[in-house]
């Protein structure tokens, strides 16, 4: 029944143990992987599981497939997690008992040319987890106003001369479009300050949290999280970003995202998660120094009340 396909190549899975020991798995339960990716996490939590437990996979990215287990108790959705509720009830799992999203890219799309992620290949200005979806880090960098440019750059990347960098994408852009990741490193080169690979870095991340609507998605999925899970059922988000730790933060503690708690019309607040995690877990320090993705990673894990 259970062949293994794990690929590790793919994927080398973050906070893997204590994310999993963060669910508290119920064998038989139904579990929901919002990010499935190499599926490092999802075997895991197969292992946990007994003939009656059920595993619901998410990705957007069909590149994903390749990694599914083949376990008659694994289904395997590709499709955006903000469209959690939805995929969840088409296959019959209305209400479920855990939930994990280990955000970002996976090392498979991040070191992959023609995916357009990193600045360390040449290859095209993409940057879809999504390749169906319409929007890519060219018409991004095409289409987008000075001023819009600057807000990504300044929000998402914290690129500190933002304004500086925005009017020279747009400058550029009058001369010949981006297209490849060449053409848009020459605009960062000549724009940046600081240590190259920490610029570029800051850069390529705005854009492609930009692309793929990262924050977006990430406050639908949580709505959403809040619906389907059954009272006392987990939700575990391992973030690597500080405004997506913020989200998840402000979600599991108020109900919603700001940093007070969402009260009603009458101003009563009802709690609906209990924290798990009162601090973010990190990884520890062998995690570390074995995998450096993991050094900003971030686990936080709340019960439903
Ligand atoms: C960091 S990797 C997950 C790795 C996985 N936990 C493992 O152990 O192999 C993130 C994966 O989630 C997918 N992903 C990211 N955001 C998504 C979203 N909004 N909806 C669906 N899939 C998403 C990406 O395509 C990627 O494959």
């Amino acid at each position: 029944m259970k062949k293994d396909t794990s690929d590790f190549s793919y994927h080398t899975s973050v906070l893997l143990h204590e994310s999993i020991d963060g669910l508290r798995i119920k064998p038989d339960g139904i579990y929901v992987d919002a990010t499935f990716g190499g599926g490092g996490h999802s075997r895991e939590i197969l292992k946990q599981l007994n003939e009656s437990g059920r595993l619901i996979g998410f990705d957007q990215d069909e590149d994903a497939k390749r990694n599914a287990p083949d376990d008659e108790r694994f289904t395997l959705v590709q499709a955006n997690f903000s469209e959690l509720k939805r995929f969840l009830r088409l296959h019959d799992a209305n209400l479920v008992d855990g939930i994990l999203a280990d955000l970002g890219v996976s090392s498979w799309q991040f070191d992959t040319a023609e995916r357009g992620f990193s600045f360390r290949f040449e290859g095209p200005l993409d940057m879809r987890m999504n390749r169906g979806a319409e929007k890519t880090a060219a018409d991004v960098l095409n289409e987008y106003s000075a001023e819009e440019l600057q807000k990504m750059l300044s929000e998402y990347g914290e690129v500190r001369n933002s304004k500086t960098l925005a009017v020279a994408i747009v400058d550029g852009r009058a001369q010949k479009e981006y297209e490849t990741i060449a053409d848009f490193l020459s605009v960062c080169e000549a724009n940046r300050i600081g240590e190259r690979h920490k610029y570029l870095a800051q850069v390529f991340q705005a854009v492609r949290m930009e692309v793929n609507e990262e924050l977006g998605v990430l406050r639908e999925f949580l709505l959403q999280s809040g619906k389907v899970l059954k009272s006392g059922g987990r939700l575990a988000v391992i973030t690597f970003h500080s405004l997506e730790d913020r989200l998840v933060k402000n979600f599991m503690k108020n109900g919603g995202f700001e940093d007070e708690p969402e009260k009603d019309f009458f101003g009563n607040f009802e709690k609906r998660f209990k924290l798990i995690t009162k601090k973010p877990m990190e990884a520890s320090d062998k995690e570390q120094k074995e995998n450096s993705r993991s050094r900003s990673a971030k686990l936080r894990v709340a019960e439903k009340i």
